[in-house]
């Protein structure tokens, strides 16, 4: 087995949104290739990787051909002749030719796209599925991980209609994979059908989630409950709900605005607010309730909440692992979502969903609101087991294409995490 590298190769393909998008395609001295393709996130961390976009006025300023030119041009002769199964070198390699914090001189589209084609190389030239090959080079116990699913979109996903970004459930309680893709589906179809029935659904939001028109926030978590016992299920039982508040969209110097119910808050009563939602709504998990410039407030909701709740920062830890290791030592959040463009390479995100292990913390692989046919983050959370999975919605065959490789997996007999990885929160003590 060689697993020298041979080529690099950028090609331009087109993402979930319409906009273009970078492929890096990565050719082995032995023959094997591994390809992966860049997402994109629109409510994003201000301390992430960036893109590098052509700006101007083609594509609305989205183009790629200045990132493509990187790949070709910058990191192809950087890495040809290297050996891609020092995925860190590889990578440390590409952070230090760009030079910059957040991969900007380079694009962080550009080194996240070779980053994950070179970890598929070496797995298809070891002849194993990307998952195992993760598995046995970080020595972790292979788990397919618990889906959260999305059912209404909102926040900058969805035109501002309402602020809550994500309004997520998950199936705990559910003994597979395959039942809990369905008990979701029939959430999913039921709360379309609720809004449809009232005249105020407007089609799906960006990771496909139902996009209608709700009267407040509230109003949306009281109809997700709704689509809940519709679909035979109660809120709390076998199913809770989860929260992607992406705060930093509408929280500024402290204050909290919700737009939607025209409710200006200081931190410490959006908290409160959140708090009550969490037990009113039978929510277990809430990602970036605080703003991410918001350390004491996130410090004070982590205490008052952390045990019973699954407090994930995205925005606040944008895949670290200086942030995250921050965070632990200040008891802010208990978990972390894991995307991997946030930090721009493989090696960079393995380190820092292992900031989170060590310090016994939930991790959740999650997509971006821009995404492709790619499945790369499933077998990056099932081959490190980290227990739970965020791709967005059940429609739409860029996230179903997640679920539907997580199925495939499971179907070739990778345990299923189920609930465990929620542990000791609301849903766990009922
Ligand atoms: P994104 O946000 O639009 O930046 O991908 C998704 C999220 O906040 O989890
Ligand atoms: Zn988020």
């Amino acid at each position: 087995m060689t697993t020298l590298i041979e080529t690099i190769r950028a090609a331009r393909v087109w993402d979930s949104r319409g906009r273009p998008t970078v492929e890096a395609e990565v050719r082995l001295s032995g023959g094997a290739t591994g390809r992966a393709i860049a997402p994109a996130g629109a409510s994003r961390g201000s301390r992430e990787a960036v893109d590098l976009r052509d700006g101007g006025e083609r594509l609305g300023g989205m183009g790629v051909t200045r990132a493509l030119k990187a790949v070709d041009e910058v990191i192809a002769p950087l890495l040809a002749g290297r050996d891609a199964a020092d995925q860190a070198g590889c990578d440390a390699a590409m952070r230090a030719a760009d030079g910059t914090a957040t991969l900007s001189h380079l694009g962080g589209n550009a080194v996240v796209a070779v980053s994950l084609a070179l970890s598929h190389a070496v797995a298809a030239a070891r002849g194993m599925p990307l998952w195992a090959h993760l598995a046995d080079v970080t020595g972790r116990e292979a788990l397919v991980p618990l889906p959260e699913i999305q059912i209404f979109g909102g926040g900058a996903h969805a035109g501002r209609r309402i602020d809550i970004q994500d309004l997520m459930v998950m199936v705990p309680g559910a003994d597979s994979l395959d039942e809990a893709l369905e008990v979701t589906a029939e959430i999913y179809r039921a709360g379309g059908a609720i809004m449809e029935a009232k005249g105020r659904l407007h089609g799906v939001a960006d990771e496909g989630g139902w996009w209608p028109d709700f009267a407040s926030n509230e109003e949306a978590l009281e109809t997700l409950c709704e689509a809940i016992h519709k679909a035979g299920e109660v809120p709390g039982g076998r199913v809770v709900l989860s929260l992607d508040i992406a705060a930093s969209e509408f929280g500024k110097d402290g204050r909290y605005r919700l737009a939607l119910d025209d409710h200006e808050m200081a931190g410490a009563e959006f908290a409160t607010l959140l708090s009550r939602w969490c037990r009113d709504y039978h929510i277990a998990a809430i990602e970036d309730p605080l703003a991410e410039d918001d350390r004491t407030g996130t410090i004070a909701f982590t205490r008052a909440e952390g045990d019973r709740l699954q407090i994930i920062g995205d925005d606040y830890l944008v895949t670290d692992a200086a942030l995250i290791k921050a965070a632990v030592r200040d008891g802010a959040c208990n978990a972390a979502l894991i995307k991997v463009n946030q930090n721009g390479t493989l090696s960079g995100a393995l380190e820092a969903e292992q900031a989170a292990h060590a310090a016994g913390w939930g991790r959740i692989v999650s997509a971006r609101s821009g995404e492709s046919e790619d499945v790369s983050i499933v077998h990056i959370a099932t081959g490190l087991g980290t227990g739970q999975l965020k791709v967005g919605s059940i429609a739409r065959s860029e996230r179903g294409a997640k679920w539907n490789e997580c199925l495939r997996i499971a179907r070739d007999g990778v345990a299923y995490a189920g609930g465990r990885a929620l542990g000791n929160t609301w849903w766990g003590k009922a």
